[in-house]
């Protein structure tokens, strides 16, 4: 079923020069970009969303980081986007992700783990909704 999904490009990824990297692996593999911006996050939209981490040990500094430095935000739309683009970033902690993801072959870390994406295809929905006005999304 063709879905969207939300991929965000960590702070950590833009200041490696990892964005192309990222965009480009999805490029590859089929998804169409329905809308790019760079942005820096505020505290509020952070919290948003992760809304879900409320009150978890590391919710402070999940936001702390995510708001330190611009992120890029990426629709991505396909055929099982959510369920494909997870597993194209790999496990949450770099040092058990298979290498060939995203995260597997990038991250050494739980933190830094260079992107982000929707887990379900209604968190798809909400964090596009989060993120970006439907004016900035092509058709
Ligand atoms: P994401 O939402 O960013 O795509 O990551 P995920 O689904 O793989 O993992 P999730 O459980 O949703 O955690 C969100 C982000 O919080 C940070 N985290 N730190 N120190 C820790 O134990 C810990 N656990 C999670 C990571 O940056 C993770 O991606
Ligand atoms: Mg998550």
């Amino acid at each position: 079923m063709v879905e969207r999904t939300l991929v965000i490009v960590k702070p950590d990824g833009v200041r490696r020069g990892l964005i192309g990297e990222v965009i480009s692996r999805f490029e590859r593999k089929g998804f169409k970009i329905k809308a790019l911006k760079m942005i820096k996050l505020s505290k509020d939209l952070a919290m948003k969303l992760y809304d879900i981490h409320v009150g978890k040990p590391f919710f402070n500094d999940l936001i702390d980081y995510m708001t330190s430095s611009p992120v890029v935000a990426i629709v991505l739309e396909g055929n099982d986007a959510v369920n494909v683009v997870r597993l194209m970033i790999g496990q949450t902690d770099g040092r058990r992700a298979q290498p060939g993801t995203i995260r597997g072959d990038y991250s050494l870390s739980i933190g830094e783990n260079v992107v982000h994406a929707a887990d379900s295809s209604e968190r798809a929905d909400y964090e596009i909704s989060v993120i970006f006005d439907s004016s900035e999304i092509v058709d």
